[in-house]
């Protein structure tokens, strides 16, 4: 694999992962934190609203029925902690709920600073409820509102929409039991998960017939594109959805369609791709709800309660702290 280095300037994480997962000699890979700059987040944000992907519709069905059955098994007081907030649609349930028992504290982590600002917006109306957003990863935003807490003070911390999905199953129960870690006993971890469905349901939840989802995928490029001054010709490349059946995931993948080679200045690399090869941008894993029980309990939680969807099968669950 023909890789020059173009420079020798000290590169952005942004460009040092790039170039760790395009110059791989087997599967390139992206990861698939990059999807979210503020257009991807747009993206996925109508994404959510596509007739085919039925998840952040299950999610916020759960929540919306639910809250107060949640926030009644909560400790108290209890400040908000979400990872991952998104536009904070469907976290305003909650927040409203706990606020008619207590003044509220919620801190959004988001790494978006345009969904950090929409979800900031659009919970602020909420009465006793008083926002400090993190523009952060989850860890460090975590750490960062950990470091804050006031004496007594329990945390819920939301991980919604199956975002959990991204991880393999192995890093699924370390991340989460590093989020344990920051946590004392009695917190407590509302834990969405998307649940298996059938195999064509998937595969059209992840290339829907708009083609948002493609263009969510093809967008990574487009970044790249502007971020790090690189030439992808979009045209070359197709999105595509697949089922990965030892993993028990839905990848996306970018499928070159010709032999090219792509420059990418800003990460000091030059990049051949033979024809069909692909990219490997996210993995989406789907659970049984039995699951989930067992990964809370690896990681530190015990799960508490859990709430499932019908119409989609997705899970809520309500996991402490132990
Ligand atoms: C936001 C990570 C939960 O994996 O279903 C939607 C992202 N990717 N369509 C998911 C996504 C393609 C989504 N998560």
């Amino acid at each position: 694999m023909p890789i020059r280095a173009l420079t020798t300037s000290p590169l952005s994480g942004f460009a040092s992962d790039v170039r760790a997962g395009l110059a791989r000699p087997a599967q390139k890979e992206l990861p698939s934190k990059y999807l979210y700059d503020n257009v991807g987040s747009a993206l996925f944000e109508v994404i959510s609203h596509l007739p085919e992907y039925g998840l952040t519709r299950a999610d916020e069905r759960l929540l919306r029925r639910h809250a107060g059955d949640i926030v009644n098994r909560l400790p108290s007081p209890v400040a908000v902690v979400e990872l991952g907030s998104g536009s904070g649609r469907k976290t305003r349930c909650i927040l409203e709920a706990l606020s008619r028992r207590q003044l509220t504290l919620y801190y959004p982590v988001e790494i978006s600073p345009s969904a950090l600002a929409a979800c900031v917006r659009e919970l602020s109306d909420i009465n006793a409820v008083s926002i400090v957003g993190f523009e952060r990863e989850y860890l460090d935003g975590l750490l960062e509102v950990s470091a804050r807490r006031q004496r007594g003070q329990h945390f819920l911390v939301l991980f919604l929409g199956s975002t959990i999905g991204n991880f393999d199953r192995h890093a699924s129960v370390e991340f989460l039991a590093k989020v344990r870690r920051t946590l004392r006993p009695g917190d407590a971890l509302l834990l969405g998960t998307d649940l298996e469905k059938p195999i064509a349901q998937l595969l059209r939840a992840y290339d829907d017939e708009l083609g948002v989802t493609a263009a969510f995928d093809l967008n990574l490029l487009a970044r790249i594109n502007r971020e790090l001054d690189a030439d992808f010709d979009l045209s070359q490349f197709a999105h595509v959805a697949r089922i990965n059946y030892d993993a028990r995931s839905v990848e996306m993948h970018l499928r070159s369609m010709r032999r090219q080679t792509v420059r990418i200045p800003a990460a000091g690399l030059c990049v051949e791709f033979l024809q069909g090869e692909t990219i490997w941008t996210e993995s989406s894993h789907k659970y049984f709800a039995e699951e989930i029980f067992p990964m809370a309990r690896a990681a530190g939680f015990c799960c508490q309660t859990q709430w499932i969807d019908e119409e989609w099968p997705f899970a809520e669950n309500l996991l402490i702290a132990e």
